[in-house]
């Protein structure tokens, strides 16, 4: 399943977050990827001791914690890791798969959360390729795209302006794509349903099959 989900940063936050990472120090990305897709990295990372950096990065992974749809889509159990990502003219990510498992944690899911406004910069788009065909991803500031790992992407060169984004690998407490989304969509039943006629018997039964397939099917 893949995802868009608003508002995880506001735009305000995120415009404070562009003009406090002005004055980061970033390093050459290809210091973090893995032997075959540094032959296609050509972009920038801030550098993980960076106190800016780290405050964002602190701050994005709060914000995903305690967002309800990002929680139900994912089931986090860790962060395989978070960086911070600037594309500037010239600069892009060729096509790749993400490592299976970074610094002793699996990744089941991969993330971009977009940090400047698509009309701030041209190209730059995520692409994703499956078996259907590509999909292009450029979402406003503050709003995160949410994806399998499994997948083949890349993004495309940038050509104009600057594209900052938190990136991310996430360790699901679920690790089959299909059982993750019955439970989302469980999980949007049992809202839908509250919001509707509150604490009903559907409410109660639907809560307990979700609680229950979770006992399944979770690795904990
Ligand atoms: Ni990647």
């Amino acid at each position: 399943m893949r995802l868009s989900i608003a508002n995880v940063l506001t735009p305000e936050e995120c415009a404070e977050i562009r003009a406090k990472l002005a004055r980061a120090d970033f390093v050459d990305g290809k210091t973090t990827a893995g032997w075959h897709a540094r032959l296609v990295k050509e972009n920038e990372q801030a550098r993980h001791h960076d106190p800016e950096a780290r405050r964002v990065l602190d701050l994005a992974r709060r914000r995903l914690l305690d967002h309800p749809v990002f929680v139900a889509a994912a089931r986090p159990k860790a962060f395989a890791g978070l960086l911070l990502s600037r594309y500037r003219p010239g600069m892009h990510y060729g096509r790749h798969v993400d490592d299976a498992i970074m610094g002793g944690v699996r990744t089941d899911l991969s993330f971009t959360l977009f940090l400047c406004e698509p009309d701030s910069y041209e190209g730059g788009a995520l692409v994703i390729e499956d078996a259907e065909g590509e999909s292009e991803v450029r979402l406003p500031a503050g709003s995160l795209y949410l994806y399998p790992s499994t997948t083949l992407h890349r993004v495309d060169p940038v050509t104009r302006g600057e594209r900052l984004a938190v990136v991310g690998w996430v360790r699901s407490f679920v690790r089959d794509p299909l059982a993750r989304e019955i439970l989302f969509d469980l999980e949007t039943v049992r809202r839908l349903e509250f919001e509707r006629h509150g604490k009903s018997d559907v409410f109660d039964l639907v809560s307990k099959s979700l609680a229950n397939l979770l006992r399944c099917w979770a690795e904990d």
